[in-house]
């Protein structure tokens, strides 16, 4: 936690592609969201967000995307202060949602063709698509099929090769597993060392520990909107991570690492 404080309050912030600055977001409806979360992920790592359903994973990343405005504090990419600037964060994050929105009356191909040129790319080539598409572990028959007749796991890989035909220096993830049988999640989990290997920074948030061990730098634990716990793989090594988790749902306390 004190790392990744001097990182944001010293000159290091420069060298972390996401940072959250003591971040809170309390909804309209009075409902404090997120309080005071301060986090960051550099090129080249992955920062796993683990915590139940309303822990404020959600809100952390629609925040960096600014979707939504901060109460207080600060979602930067790249230097870039998002609520501030927020086209330009925001063409430095590749992002995929949960719920996939796409276009169902589409094929595969007709989508990635479609999101490219909305988010200004004009020249990629239909075997570029393909292979961005293979990348992502949809098969060849499916490219061409429109999206209504794909599985919740298939319209989420098209989803994922969007965001990797935008070549964007952050990727933000909402659940990216949630709809994938066990085999396109340890496709997934290869992929994303991939990305991270071309320097990519990574937040994801999620609620399956095995897979957030699996791939992460970076765990965090979020409860009722507080990071309770932060630690990297190194530190987790010899730790029951599953135990953690349980112990700091019970407790909800906010430890710093
Ligand atoms: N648009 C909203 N208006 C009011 N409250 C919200 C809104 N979105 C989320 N919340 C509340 O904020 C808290 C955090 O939600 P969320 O960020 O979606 O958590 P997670 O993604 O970890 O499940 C929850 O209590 C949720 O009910
Ligand atoms: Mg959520």
């Amino acid at each position: 936690m004190n790392e990744t404080l001097s990182q944001i309050d010293g000159s290091g912030r420069q060298e972390s592609m996401l940072v959250a600055a003591h971040l809170s977001k309390r909804y309209e409806d009075g409902v404090l969201a997120l309080d005071d979360l301060s986090l960051a992920v550099a090129p080249g790592e992955i920062y796993a967000m683990l915590g139940g359903n309303g822990a404020g994973k959600t809100t952390t990343i629609n925040l960096f995307l600014n979707f939504i405005d901060p109460t207080s504090g600060q979602a930067i990419v790249d230097g870039i202060v998002t609520h501030e600037e927020p086209l330009t964060a925001r063409q430095k994050i590749a992002y995929v949602s949960e719920n996939v929105m796409l276009y169902t009356n589409f094929t595969a191909l007709q989508n990635l063709d479609y999101f490219a040129r909305l988010g200004g790319q004009n020249d990629y080539s239909k075997e570029e698509y393909r292979t961005a598409l293979l990348r992502v572990g949809l098969q060849e028959e499916a490219h061409g099929k429109r999206l209504r007749d794909f599985s919740k796991g298939m319209r989420q890989k098209c989803g994922i090769a969007i965001a990797i035909l935008k070549d964007a220096p952050a990727i933000l993830l909402d659940e990216p597993t949630s709809g994938l049988d066990p085999k396109a999640g340890l496709e997934f989990i290869s992929l994303l060392d991939d990305l991270r290997s071309e320097g990519k920074a990574i937040l994801m948030s999620t609620h399956d520990i095995f897979r957030a061990k699996q791939i992460a730098n970076t765990i965090g634990i979020m409860n009722e909107g507080k990071l309770v716990m932060q630690k990297t793989t190194e530190e987790l090594r010899g730790e029951n991570l599953e135990e953690l988790y349980v112990n700091y749902m019970v407790s909800g306390m906010a430890v710093a690492s």
